[in-house]
C-alpha cells in the first residue's frame, strides 16, 4: 500500500467513526469542517493533487475522490438521523391532550354584577307589563332634580338628599349629581306626549355611608300617566313586581304614610324579611325593610311639566336596586358592592350567558 492509500485509509476510519459519534447536529458539522471544510484535511490531501504527474494523479484522483465522496454520504446520512431524533424529541415535548377539559374562555370567566343582574331582571318584569325604559343623565341640573319636582329652593326636603354639588357657574346655578332617578319624570313629561309609562333605572347620588348606603347607589323610577291611573293601580303594580321578583306566590308588603313633595298622597314600601342570620331571608321573620318611595303624581309635578292636572294623573315610585339585590342574593354589605374585589363577584356575579327573562325564569 503507498503511503498515500494508508493515509486515506487512516483518515476515512477517523472521520467514519467521529461521524458515527457526533450526537447533535453541531458536532457533525464540525467533523464536516474539519474533513471536507476548506482547511479540512481531506480538502487539504486534495489540494496536493495539482502537484503530482499525470500517472500519480490517475491513481490518486479516484482514490481521494471516493474518499471524499463517502465521508460526504455518511455525513448525509447520520444528518438525516439527527434531524429525525430531533423531530421525535419534539413532538414528545410537544405532545398535547386533546381529550383533556378546555380552559375557559374569558366570556366565561367573567361575571356579571348582581347589580346589572338585577336591573335586567327588573326591566324583564316591567317590560312584561308594558313598560318602556327610560333613561336620564347622572348629572342634573337644580331644576329637574329639585325645583320641577316641587321643592323649590329653600325647601326643607333639599336637606334631606345630601345632595353633591358642583362648582357655581357664570350665572350663579350649580349642577349636581342627581339624588334620585324622578328628574326622569319631568324629562319624559316634557319631551314626549302621554300618556306614560315607563321605568328609568340608574345611578344616584347621595353623600351617605354605612352597611345599607354607599354615596354612589342606584334606582329604578316608574311613572304611569294618563286619565284614569289611580292609586289601586300603583298597589297592583308593585305587588305584582315583588311577586314576579321574589320569585314567590306572594309577599307581604307594607304601605307606610309617608311624605314626598312629588307625590301627594306618599307612601314608603316595606317589605317582610329576617335580617337575623348572615343573609337576609324574604317573606318571614320580624324585620322590615324599605325597598321604594311612591305616590300619586303631585298636580304640580304635572303642570311644571306641561301637563293639565284636571286631565291627568297618575302614579310613580322610585325602588332602590341595591337593596333589592341585597335581599334577593343575600349579600349583607352594600359596600362591597362596589369595592371591586374580583372575589366578591365571583362569588355573588352571574355567568354572561345567565340573561333573566320572565319566560326562561328570572334566576335559576
Ligand atoms: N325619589 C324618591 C327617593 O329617592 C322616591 C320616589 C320616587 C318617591 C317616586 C315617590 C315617587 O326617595
Amino acid at each position: 500500500m503507498s503511503d498515500l492509500q494508508t493515509e486515506a485509509k487512516t483518515l476515512e476510519d477517523q472521520f467514519t467513526s467521529a461521524i458515527a459519534d457526533a450526537e447533535t447536529l453541531d458536532a457533525l458539522e464540525q467533523v464536516r469542517v474539519a474533513a471536507l471544510g476548506k482547511k479540512g484535511r481531506v480538502s487539504e490531501l486534495m489540494k496536493g493533487l495539482g502537484k503530482m504527474s499525470p500517472e500519480e494523479r490517475k491513481e490518486a484522483g479516484p482514490l481521494l475522490n471516493g474518499l471524499k465522496t463517502r465521508i460526504a454520504d455518511a455525513i448525509t446520512a447520520r444528518q438525516a438521523m439527527l434531524h429525525e431524533a430531533a423531530l421525535e424529541v419534539q413532538l414528545e415535548q410537544e405532545r398535547v391532550d386533546v381529550t383533556l377539559p378546555v380552559a375557559a374562555a374569558p366570556a366565561e370567566q367573567g361575571r356579571i354584577h348582581p347589580n346589572s343582574q338585577v336591573m335586567d331582571e327588573i326591566v324583564a318584569i316591567f317590560a312584561d307589563m308594558g313598560f318602556d325604559v327610560k333613561e336620564g343623565p347622572d348629572i342634573e341640573t337644580d331644576e329637574y332634580n329639585f325645583t320641577a319636582l316641587n321643592i323649590p329652593p329653600e325647601h326643607p326636603a333639599r336637606q334631606m338628599h345630601d345632595t353633591f354639588y358642583f362648582h357655581e357657574q357664570e350665572d350663579g346655578s350649580r349642577l349636581l349629581l342627581r339624588t334620585h332617578t324622578s328628574p326622569v319624570q319631568v324629562r319624559t313629561m316634557r319631551s314626549e306626549k302621554p300618556p306614560h309609562r315607563f321605568i328609568a333605572p340608574g345611578r344616584t347620588f347621595r353623600c351617605d355611608s354605612d352597611q345599607t348606603h354607599t354615596p354612589m347607589f342606584h334606582q329604578v323610577e316608574g311613572m304611569v300617566i294618563d286619565e284614569t291611573t289611580h292609586m289601586g293601580h300603583l298597589r297592583w303594580t308593585l305587588e305584582e313586581f315583588a311577586r314576579a321578583y321574589f320569585e314567590v306566590d306572594s309577599v307581604e308588603m307594607r304601605f307606610r304614610p309617608s311624605y314626598f313633595p312629588f307625590t301627594e298622597p306618599s307612601m314608603e314600601v316595606d317589605i317582610r324579611c329576617d335580617r337575623s342570620g348572615k343573609d337576609v331571608k324574604i317573606g318571614q321573620g320580624d324585620d322590615w325593610m324599605e325597598i321604594l318611595g311612591c305616590g300619586m303624581v303631585n298636580p304640580n309635578v304635572l303642570s311644571a311639566s306641561g301637563l293639565d292636572p284636571e286631565v291627568y294623573q297618575g302614579f310613580a315610585f322610585g325602588i332602590g336596586i341595591d337593596r333589592l339585590a341585597m335581599l334577593k342574593y343575600g349579600a349583607p354589605d352594600l359596600r362591597a358592592f362596589f369595592d371591586g374585589d374580583l372575589r366578591w363577584l365571583k362569588h355573588y356575579g352571574f355567568s354572561a350567558l345567565d340573561v333573566p327573562s320572565l319566560y326562561g325564569g328570572l334566576s335559576r
